[in-house]
């Protein structure tokens, strides 16, 4: 029996997790496997009535699960930011995950790109520092004193900041901030996975022509691992990148990437791949509690609308069958999405007719099927 954390979440977040939960029933139904789902409000709604963020209660019946299926976080009566980092982020940092793995392959024939080229790119996004960090402030008029705290498993981290400007102007900052022990322990998975995977080289993303000080540590880690590890290494500046990802996607194959530069280059990719709902992921705790996503957000003005795409969802399902060791069943649900797409049946962002509902519905009589 596997435990399951259902957190459905915001705008179109409950109606994709319906999906992706009739497959995973669909598969118990068929086969030896067995879940025990628990649903738990931890969104806007509860967080509009209650003014709860992600609670130490939350934090406590989460933990005793063994993964964490989310739908996503956002809505538009509450400010950009507040469910976001007091959710999302707040589950990723509590729980460690410190690696999000995106894996992104072109999905037939949805693909954007004008050149039919075949690839598929496994995306390793560093999850809990960066600018995403938390260390941020504002200092109006000009002049101010802040404590800055950071809470981190590996760390607890206080940065004092004076401020004085020679004028009375209103100023705001954003500090990015990586540790080497989390640099370390990040490519020493990613190069992991990178030779599970049977492949030879990582292409390692940053802006070290620019920012430098954060991301000369990140280079001075990730020269030293691959070193360690025979591991061939070549680095990508973002913006080449972001051009080289929709121009030659086919010539990477194992990509590391900074978190922030990972969050944009991933909707990118996503979009290559064919659209942003056919995009996983997963915010993996090698040693603890993961929690699996789709790539994509709330959508709002979608909302109830029965007409986005859960495959998304349904494939985040897959990597979390992946997570507990049930491969072979993560992939049948691959599989079965590939036989619903070739029957033709998919969503409008796609070009096709299916609702939302009908599309799950299509998948899980493809399982049925096999
Ligand atoms: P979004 O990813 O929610 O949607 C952007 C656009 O992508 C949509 O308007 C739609 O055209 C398309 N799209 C997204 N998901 C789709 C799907 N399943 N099927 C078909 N089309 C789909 O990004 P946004 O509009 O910038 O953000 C909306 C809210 O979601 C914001 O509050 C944002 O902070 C939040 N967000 C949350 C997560 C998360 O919880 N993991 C991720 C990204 C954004
Ligand atoms: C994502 C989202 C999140 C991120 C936001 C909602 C905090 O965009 O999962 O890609 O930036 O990581
Ligand atoms: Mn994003």
């Amino acid at each position: 029996m596997h435990k399951i954390a259902v957190v459905p979440g915001d705008g179109i977040g409950p109606e994709v997790i319906h999906e992706g939960l009739k497959v995973l029933n669909a598969l118990a139904e068929n086969y030896s496997v067995k879940f025990d789902f628990n649903t738990l409000e931890i969104d806007s709604e509860r967080y509009l009535r209650t003014g709860k963020l992600l609670t130490s209660e939350d934090v406590e019946e989460l933990r005793k699960h063994d993964v964490i299926y989310l739908g996503a976080v956002g809505d538009y009566r509450v400010p950009p930011g507040v469910l976001e980092k007091g959710i999302l982020l707040a589950m990723r940092f509590t729980f460690d995950q410190y690696v999000n793995y995106r894996p992104a392959q072109l999905w037939r024939p949805f693909g954007r790109l004008k050149r039919d080229v075949d690839f598929k790119i496994d995306v390793y996004r560093e999850n809990t520092e960066d600018f995403y960090i938390g260390a941020g402030g504002r200092f109006n008029e000009g002049a101010g004193s802040m404590t800055l705290d950071i809470e981190r498993e590996l760390y607890d981290l206080s940065i004092d900041i004076e401020a004085s400007a020679s004028n009375t102007d209103d100023y705001a900052f954003e500090i990015g901030i990586m540790s080497r022990k989390n640099i370390e322990r990040f490519a020493d998975y990613v190069i992991a996975q990178a030779k599970l995977a049977g492949e030879k080289k990582i292409t390692v993303v940053d802006k070290a022509n620019v920012l430098s000080n954060i991301y000369h540590l990140w280079r001075e880690v990730w020269d030293q691992k691959c070193k360690e590890a025979s591991m061939e290494l070549s680095y990508m500046l973002v913006d080449a990148m972001s051009m080289a990802l929709v121009k030659n996607p086919d010539k990477f194959r194992i990509v590391a990437t900074p978190n922030m530069f990972g969050d944009i280059l991933t909707d990118l990719l996503a979009e290559v791949t064919g659209g942003l709902g056919l995009a996983p992921g997963g915010n993996i705790n090698p040693n603890g509690l993961s929690m699996f996503e789709p790539v994509h957000g709330s959508a709002p003005k979608y909302k109830g609308l029965d007409v986005i795409n859960p495959t998304a969802t349904i494939l985040a399902a897959k990597m979390l069958l992946d997570n507990l060791d049930h491969r072979d069943l993560g992939t049948k649900v691959e599989q079965a999405v590939r036989a619903t797409f070739d029957r033709g049946i998919y969503t409008q962002d796609l070009g096709g007719k299916a609702r939302t509902h009908e599309f799950g519905d299509a998948v899980v009589s493809a399982l049925r099927k096999m």
